[in-house]
């Protein structure tokens, strides 16, 4: 017999953003709660992920995945519990991780869940140990390969992707430079993710301060940013930089994204700037994510958390973490 839960309140797109996100582009529905159906399985939702991708969903750019339509719930990874299930592989009480959005309750397809194994706090599985720590893992070792010695340079570094790209780099001794906006992430960056040198992007002129934190010029750019960070940094590639293009969020809010620099540069350098998606990626999450424990538990990569209370703050949270008030990675607690 079908499991009652009730009402299920759901956030979803009520306008398109035009330029920064507001409050009112969002609205908090109340509906009936799903069922799960043959071979579905039910999920209250506990920890919902709040990510810059989610802007690009809320466009009709043309992107890699489908976006948005006005009165679709906001697209999230989320943690919950089953509630109900029609899928062998899953019993109430599990906790999992899917693609379930802001809201109370979802139902997904068994094959789109994944188990979280006993004896983590269950958030981890949405940063460290899940989309955000393995966008580094891949990013870093796969498509920047650095190498002992060769200095990282990281924008974003104070958030959830770049403060892991820092720790990993140092992981595999590099030299490691973090660029992020204001003092608090300064404090951060230095003393929770031991970057050697710690940039604010915000505070004078970042050109000179790339120059005299990098005076063996840069081997790997991890760019999360774009924009003007992106520039700066261009400015001091060594021959043969890597440069892993994992974001632009300095871009995600403008109407023309700002061009950060002329394909000659590359050859000036000899640079190999690439492109990739985590989800690319998922054939391999296996391997990354063993080792990712691994770096957490013996302490060697460090993480910080933002959590917003309930799911109607979730736009905030949103608008917040675009606006760089997140420290580390931002989070929904329904
Ligand atoms: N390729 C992939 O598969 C993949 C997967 C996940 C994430 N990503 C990308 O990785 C990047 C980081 O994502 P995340 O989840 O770790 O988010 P995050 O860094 O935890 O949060 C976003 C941060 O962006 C910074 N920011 C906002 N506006 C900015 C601007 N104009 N200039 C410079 N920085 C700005 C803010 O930090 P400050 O306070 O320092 O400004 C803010 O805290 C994003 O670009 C995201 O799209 C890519």
């Amino acid at each position: 017999m079908a499991v009652q839960v009730g009402t299920n309140r759901r956030v979803t797109m009520a306008s398109r953003p035009e330029g920064f996100p507001q409050e009112s582009d969002f609205t908090l529905e109340e509906a009936e709660a799903p069922s799960a159906g043959p071979g579905e399985v039910l999920v209250r939702t506990h920890w919902l992920s709040v990510d810059p991708y989610q802007r690009g969903r809320m466009s009709t750019a043309r992107s890699y995945s489908k976006g948005l339509e006005l009165g679709d719930v906001i697209t999230a990874q989320a943690v919950g519990e089953v509630i109900e299930s029609n899928d062998s592989r899953f019993e109430a009480g599990d906790l999992v991780l899917g693609q379930l959005g802001w809201q109370d309750y979802a139902v997904a397809r068994g094959g789109a869940l994944r188990k979280i194994p006993p004896g983590i706090e269950p958030q981890l599985a949405l940063h460290v140990l899940g989309a955000t720590g393995l966008t580094a893992y891949f990013g870093l070792l796969d498509v920047a390969q650095p190498v002992p010695g060769d200095t990282v340079v990281v924008s974003g570094a104070g958030g959830a992707v770049g403060s892991v790209v820092g720790q990993i780099a140092r992981i595999m001794g590099c030299r490691t430079v973090g660029i992020a906006g204001g003092a608090d992430k300064q404090e951060d960056l230095r003393d929770l993710y031991r970057f050697n040198e710690a940039i604010d992007y915000k505070a004078g002129d970042l050109r000179a301060a790339v120059k005299a934190s990098c005076p063996d010029g840069v081997d790997v750019y991890f760019d999360n940013c774009g924009g003007d960070i992106s520039a700066a940094v261009h400015a001091r590639l060594n021959i043969g930089a890597r440069i892993a293009i994992c974001g632009q969020v300095s871009q995600y809010n403008v109407e023309r994204p700002q061009p950060t620099f002329h394909p000659g540069f590359l050859i000036v350098v000899r640079a190999r700037m690439q492109g990739f998606l985590v989800s690319d990626y998922a054939p391999r999450f296996g391997e990354a994510i063993p080792r990712l424990a691994r770096w957490v538990m013996n302490g060697d990569i460090r993480y910080r958390e933002t959590v917003t209370e309930g799911l109607e703050n979730a736009p905030r949270a949103f608008i917040g973490m675009l606006n760089g008030e997140n420290r580390g990675k931002a989070l929904v607690k329904t």
